[in-house]
């Protein structure tokens, strides 16, 4: 695939996936609510962070392994989990999963995929970590969590910042819904990006497969609103393994959370597809960690487009982080090896960053490597 030598950062990954998918399905990743202001101030907030560089270390020796809540990693980040990721290239689940286990870092398997739990678990083993959305009521949620559990997954991530699918302007103007609905507008756009097209209708469009019964069909607008503090704590008794909340921006949610014995937080502004006018999630990051302490496991996500600002992440409190859009971007401009690719950029990205600001291994990046931390 000769479209891999074009991808030298998230951009270009973004560019190919722009000219190889439906605009339908492009917008639908691209896309944020409202006029798309905390998506765009997600990557500007990143903008203002400055690191400072360091003299005369010596960093011939890095290595970019940590660990978060009790697991070792071979890098500090993952793949978000995000819904229908099969609508960019197929099989997509099932790629980010063997690429999780094969490189050492966890993905997120979203509650909207198209792909089976037990499919996905076998790929990816521990490093796929399931996550749930309180779709059609508690019940369904508690039942799918114990399926989850019962086929292997150790990690559950409980999204709590959809109460209600945000009004996103792109999908509204594109009609695009799941399952699809096929009008003129669609058929044009599909017809005239016949790879996707063809592809796609070779292996089969993909649907939610956790929602497949007539009496819980999938309704991608429908509130969701169950996740509520008693849900968190009723899941809290049935989960035996880690449970980390995604969505979050609030100093008090996340003490509450902490206070419940739920094992991390994950800060979030679900890349601005939620909360149009919500922070920016970096912005946020450092009071957080503040209220949490130092050991408080903290994930983070919105609007990391390369190595660098990992580095500002972690430097600004997270432990870990998680691409979104660039690994789908990549997924749709070149396949299996477009994600090899965006995942191998992100790491030489960092390292080399780590080599300016002086260090030499992951647990080294604290706020000190901050410009404002000699103000
Ligand atoms: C196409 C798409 C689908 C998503 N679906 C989900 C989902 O099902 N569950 C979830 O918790 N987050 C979902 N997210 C949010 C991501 O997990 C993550 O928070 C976000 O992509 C981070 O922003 P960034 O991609 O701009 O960096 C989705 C994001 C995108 C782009």
């Amino acid at each position: 695939m000769g479209n891999i030598e074009k991808i030298f950062d998230s951009n270009d990954a973004r560019s190919l996936s722009h000219r190889r998918l439906p605009k339908l399905i492009y917008d639908f990743i691209e896309g944020a609510t409202g006029r798309e202001i905390s998506s765009k101030g997600n990557l500007t907030a990143f903008d203002d962070v400055k690191l400072l560089p360091r003299a005369l270390v010596d960093v011939s020796e890095r290595n970019l392994t940590t660990s978060f809540m009790g697991n070792n990693y071979s890098q500090p980040f993952g793949i978000a989990p995000m819904g229908m990721c099969n609508l960019t290239y197929p099989n997509a689940d099932i790629l980010m999963a063997k690429a999780a286990k094969s490189r050492s870092f966890p993905h997120g398997l979203a509650a909207a995929t198209s792909t089976g739990l037990a499919e996905v678990h076998a790929a990816g083993g521990d490093n796929s970590w399931f996550q749930l959305y309180v779709f059609v009521g508690t019940e369904k949620a508690l039942e799918l969590s114990q399926k989850a559990q019962s086929i292997g997954y150790k990690t559950l991530i409980l999204t709590v910042d959809v109460p209600q699918t945000a009004r996103r302007m792109r999908e509204l103007r594109n009609g695009f819904q799941v399952p699809f609905n096929m009008g003129l507008s669609q058929f044009i756009d599909l017809a005239i990006h016949p790879f996707w097209s063809l592809r796609t209708l070779a292996t089969g469009i993909p649907k939610p497969v956790l929602f497949q019964n007539e009496d819980e069909k999938f309704d991608r607008t429908a509130h969701r609103m169950g996740a509520n503090w008693d849900f968190l704590n009723q899941l809290r008794s049935i989960w035996k393994g880690k449970i980390i909340v995604k969505g979050i921006l609030s100093v008090e949610d996340a003490k509450r959370i902490k206070k419940l014995g739920i094992d991390g937080v994950w800060v979030s502004n679900h890349g601005g597809r939620q909360l149009d006018g919500a922070p920016a999630p970096i912005t946020v990051l450092p009071l957080i960690r503040n209220a949490l302490g130092k050991d408080y496991p903290i994930a983070f996500d919105s609007g990391i487009r390369d190595g660098s600002d990992i580095v500002k992440a972690l430097a600004s409190g997270a432990d870990f982080t998680f691409l979104g859009r660039p690994i789908l971007h990549a997924l749709a401009g070149a396949g299996s090896a477009g994600l090899e690719r965006i995942l191998s950029i992100f790491s030489e990205d960092i390292n080399v960053v780590m080599a300016q600001i002086g260090v030499k291994g992951i647990y080294e990046i604290d706020n000190s490597v901050l410009a404002r931390s000699q103000e």
